[in-house]
């Protein structure tokens, strides 16, 4: 029996209703996406798909997400927000410190940019925000979480061996998958929440303070302009990190950043 196989009532309201739970799927973002074209937009906030395996994750930034193994939790969320456009950047920040709140009490969980999920430096969990279209001034974004949760077998592949690491290896009593979604769900819940209410700035100064390279030099990779150097000084209320570099401060919006 797969720990998925049992899923106990959610302590949410929105967030998790209706949560479906595949044996396998290409990729859960792709198939909430495939299943949106056919319902009513406008009573699906919440809904969540959760698969055992996905064949073809995907990453940020066109990279493959490897999840074929029973190992991951792979689970995508529909968050349809009613607000100005330039807040969406934010959710993936916010989804992140969801994530790092929901596992707090378990695990020294910190926080990379945009939205990596770090345990000791190594690569915990990855998000990959994708938005659909837009119906009048609801926005559709699809909001997919991928989390190591027991080291594979076989060890993870050669490309992400000595930069991914897994929950389990890290605490002392195991949790199922199924309790780590639970746990994400209702954080992203309480979060999201807060963030409709009362915007960014409270979620944005807890993101700083989880972010792994606050004042720390970090190499930047922005896709437009190569690579930054500089220390990282502040997370702008767009989600931008902020840089002090030789020649002034440097905004980053998009890339990754390695810390030094
Ligand atoms: C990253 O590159 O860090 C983001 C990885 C996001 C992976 C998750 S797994 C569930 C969802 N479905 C996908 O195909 N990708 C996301």
């Amino acid at each position: 029996m797969n720990s998925l196989d049992h899923t106990p009532s959610l302590p949410t309201q929105v967030i998790g209703h209706p949560c479906i739970i595949l044996e396998e799927t290409d990729s859960t973002n792709a198939e909430l996406a495939r299943r949106l074209q056919h319902q009513a937009h406008n009573t699906l906030e919440g809904i969540t798909i959760i698969a055992k395996r996905q064949q073809q994750g995907r990453g940020r930034l066109g990279r493959v997400w490897h999840s074929d193994s029973q190992h991951q939790l792979c689970m995508s969320i529909l968050l349809t927000p009613s607000v100005e456009e330039n807040r969406l950047p934010q959710l993936s920040l916010v989804t992140a410190v969801a994530i790092w709140q929901a596992l707090a009490d378990i695990a020294p969980l910190s926080i990379k940019w945009p939205n990596d999920i770090l345990i000791q430096g190594k690569k915990l969990a990855g998000i990959l925000s994708e938005r659909r279209s837009s119906y009048g001034a609801q926005q559709q974004i699809i909001m997919g979480i991928g989390m190591n949760i027991h080291m594979p077998d076989q060890g993870f592949p050669e490309d992400i061996s000595d930069i991914a690491t897994a929950l389990n290896a890290h605490i002392q009593q195991p949790i199922s998958r199924i309790q780590v979604a639970m746990r994400i769900l209702s954080s992203l819940e309480t979060y999201y929440n807060e963030w409709l209410a009362y915007g960014f700035e409270s979620i944005r100064q807890q993101w700083w303070a989880a972010h792994a390279a606050s004042q720390q030099p970090v190499r930047a990779h922005d896709g437009n302009r190569g690579y930054i150097e500089g220390i990282a000084m502040d997370l702008d209320s767009d989600g931008a990190l902020l840089l002090h570099t030789n020649t002034g401060m440097q905004r980053i919006i998009a890339g990754e950043v390695h810390i030094l």
